[in-house]
């Protein structure tokens, strides 16, 4: 763990977690990071809370101990939100300060007793304040449904500090730099993917409340962002509020100028087609990936099927119906109702389709809206006359997909 300070009486305290399944769920090949930040008044507020994923947080007391401060004379938790990623460490401070004040909103304090059994809670509503003395006042402001309906954002008056929790936040840990002015142009582009993947992995489902705590968050006037994931925003902090942004737009179909082949091959022969096309998308000079399931993972999948302006899917028919890692993958999609994306199917089958029902059905149940270009369906191996198909619906995709392109810095 590291302690940093971010502004006059303010700390960040930050722990890299790897080799876990975040929420249980999610593969994060790039790790991340759990940051808190302690708030020094006249009294002393600890804003969300780091533990090691094995649940002891002594090494958060010996971090407030190296910046002079003994864990009981923190005076209030200020929890953003509860999920336990940020808030594990509740029933171990109990064992330090029996009488400690959570604060927190209300749907929170019900959590707060249900998880860990507490009950001196302060419920703060919309535009409460604490004064912790010496200059320091914090305020709260929910912003529910990011991704629990608990959420809230606080705010420290003085130093124009915006404590975001997970809006604003990326996976991915961090090694000697943690404010965007200490950040190489490889580490802008790190936490640019690693933004994406925290987005879509976790927050992309509640893609409308997040919109509404982008809204919010222009409210304030912001000297600094100080998000529970990632780096901390104190040169450009409008960026990462742009970013989200744009993020929210991929939600709905929007895509960086790159299409992904999203794809699965029993025995070769749609993976003849795949070859075919990526011959295509490089003469074309467009920038494409490939997942291959059931290979990857569903995080990566949905990480770059949603930063992709173009969606190829190959999958051939396997059982009357869609391969299943692939349909596996866009039911997961649509769950995450990840919508309107421009998309090409292609595949093979050996007797009888039916991928192509099954396609439709995912997407009418899933409500996706995607905007899909007459798929090709070949017998066996593909043939020069589907492969010429396939090309100029390629061609047609490529052409489409501009309409679907944001790129960063577009809406500056
Ligand atoms: Fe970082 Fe929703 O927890």
């Amino acid at each position: 763990m590291k302690t940093l300070k971010i502004a006059d009486g303010i700390y960040m305290l930050t722990l890299n977690v790897e080799d876990i399944l975040f929420e249980g769920i999610w593969e994060i090949r790039n790790g991340v990071t759990l940051n808190s930040y302690l708030v020094q008044g006249e009294k002393t507020a600890l804003i969300d809370g780091v533990i090691g994923w094995d649940g002891v947080p002594e090494t958060l007391y010996k971090n407030l101990e190296e910046i002079g401060i003994d864990p009981k004379e923190v005076d209030y938790l200020v929890l953003n939100h509860m999920e336990p990623d940020h808030s594990g460490w509740i029933s171990n401070f109990k064992k330090i300060k029996d009488d400690i004040t959570i604060v927190c909103t209300d749907k929170a304090a019900r959590m707060v007793e249900s998880f860990y059994g507490r009950d001196n809670v302060r419920i703060v509503k919309e535009g409460d304040t604490l004064d912790l003395g010496k200059g320091k006042v914090l305020s709260f402001h929910p912003v529910p449904n990011v991704h629990w309906p608990e959420t809230m954002y606080t705010y420290e008056r003085s130093t124009k500090t915006l404590f975001s929790c997970d809006m604003f936040g990326a996976f991915g840990v961090m090694t000697d730099h943690y404010f965007d002015d200490e950040l190489t142009p490889e580490e802008i582009d790190f936490f640019e993917l690693e933004g994406i993947r925290y987005y879509s992995n976790i927050l992309t489902t509640y893609t409308p409340s997040v919109r509404k705590a982008i809204e919010k968050a222009k409210t304030f006037e912001i000297n600094i962002i100080a998000p529970g994931h990632g780096p901390v925003y104190r040169k450009n902090p409008e960026k990462i509020i742009d970013d989200y942004y744009r993020f929210s737009l991929y939600a709905k179909g929007a895509g960086k100028d790159e299409v992904t082949i999203l794809w699965g091959s029993m025995y070769g022969m749609t993976a003849k087609a795949v070859e075919y096309i990526e011959k295509i998308l490089q003469r074309e000079g467009v920038k494409y990936n490939k997942i291959e399931m059931p290979k990857e993972t569903i995080s990566e999948m949905i990480a770059t099927v949603f930063r992709s302006a173009g969606i190829v899917i190959a999958a051939p028919t396997y059982e009357y119906k869609l391969f299943p890692p692939i349909a596996t993958a866009l039911n997961e999609l649509g769950r995450k109702r990840i919508t309107g994306k421009l998309a090409f199917r292609f595949g093979s089958y050996g007797w009888s389709g039916g991928a192509e029902r099954e396609l439709h059905e995912i997407m009418e149940r899933n409500k996706m809206q995607w905007d899909l270009i007459e798929s090709v369906e070949f017998e066996g191996t593909p043939r020069e006359d589907d492969l010429k198909k396939i090309e100029a619906r390629v061609l047609e995709l490529i052409d489409k997909m501009k309409e679907k392109v944001v790129e960063e810095g577009q809406l500056a």
